[in-house]
């Protein structure tokens, strides 16, 4: 049995965007009005721009205090910042330009970086430092809030299928190498992952029904399919799918029925 998990099933990737846009200004609220301040993680993905451009205009745009806001990434790509493949910057064009954010408070991988391992562990350290780190390394800390997508191969953040980092249960933040892609990423691990609070999964299209269904219907696999592996310890794992990719799930996957 695993994490809390609820599903909801939209009608296309716009109505994805919004729903994870709905999730952000509520998360928002809910966080400051708690603790006085908000913190998340972003993603990379097609459906995250849609996401950003709703969340960089109104109702969205003033609907609470940005500059309470902390924004980290959930994963990076080993490109510098003005780079087009990097998620920071798409970020960055379509919401930080456009909302009253504080620059100090947008954290962001730095995938430039010579040594990815050394960006791992300072990015690590920025967030013990941000979030508060009271229980030591053993215990990472909690995001109000993560965004993830999931890839056709079924990899979250920069978690790949049959990659070292899918074992780390130690560090937060790892340095990945992805040899399908010939590369390596920074990415969340799942020790940090599933300490957040609300973790958000937005997918959409017609190539993640298969990896979809192993992922939410299949026997425990996540070497193949990293994205089961994410089962927050005391949070709720969202996953705000459209029709497409839910075509293969069952009725009972997609009412919640028998959900943990
Ligand atoms: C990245 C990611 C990655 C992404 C999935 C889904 O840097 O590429 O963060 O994990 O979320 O590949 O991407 P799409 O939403 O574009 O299908």
């Amino acid at each position: 049995m695993g994490s809390k998990r609820i599903i909801t099933n939209y009608a296309s990737p716009g109505e994805v965007a919004l729903a994870g846009a709905l999730m952000f200004r509520e998360t928002a609220k809910e966080s400051l009005e708690k603790q006085g301040r908000f913190l998340v993680a972003l993603s990379g993905g097609s459906t995250p721009k849609g996401m950003f451009g709703i969340l960089a205009q109104p109702p969205f745009q003033d609907a609470f205090d940005w500059a309470k806001c902390h924004l980290f990434w959930s994963d990076e790509r080993s490109v510098p910042p003005d780079h087009a493949d990097s998620n920071f910057k798409m970020a960055y064009d379509h919401l930080l330009t456009k909302v009253p954010i504080q620059h100090d408070q947008v954290h962001r991988m730095k995938g430039e970086a010579g040594d990815l391992g050394q960006a791992a562990r300072e990015y690590q350290e920025t967030i013990a430092r941000v979030l508060g780190n009271t229980q030591g390394p053993a215990s990472p800390p909690a995001f109000d809030l993560i965004y993830l997508g999931m890839g056709g191969d079924g990899h979250t953040a920069s978690l790949f299928p049959h990659t070292t980092a899918l074992k780390e249960t130690q560090a937060w933040v790892v340095s990945n190498v992805v040899p399908k892609l010939n590369t390596t990423r920074l990415t969340f691990t799942y020790p940090l992952i599933n300490s957040a609070r609300k973790v958000v999964f937005l997918a959409a299209g017609k190539d993640k029904a298969s990896p979809l269904a192993r992922v939410l219907e299949g026997p425990p696999d996540c070497e193949n399919y990293p994205s089961q592996g994410v089962q927050t310890v005391n949070g709720i794992v969202y996953w705000l799918i459209d029709q497409d990719a839910g075509g293969q799930l069952s009725p009972e996957t997609l009412s919640n029925k028998g959900n943990a």
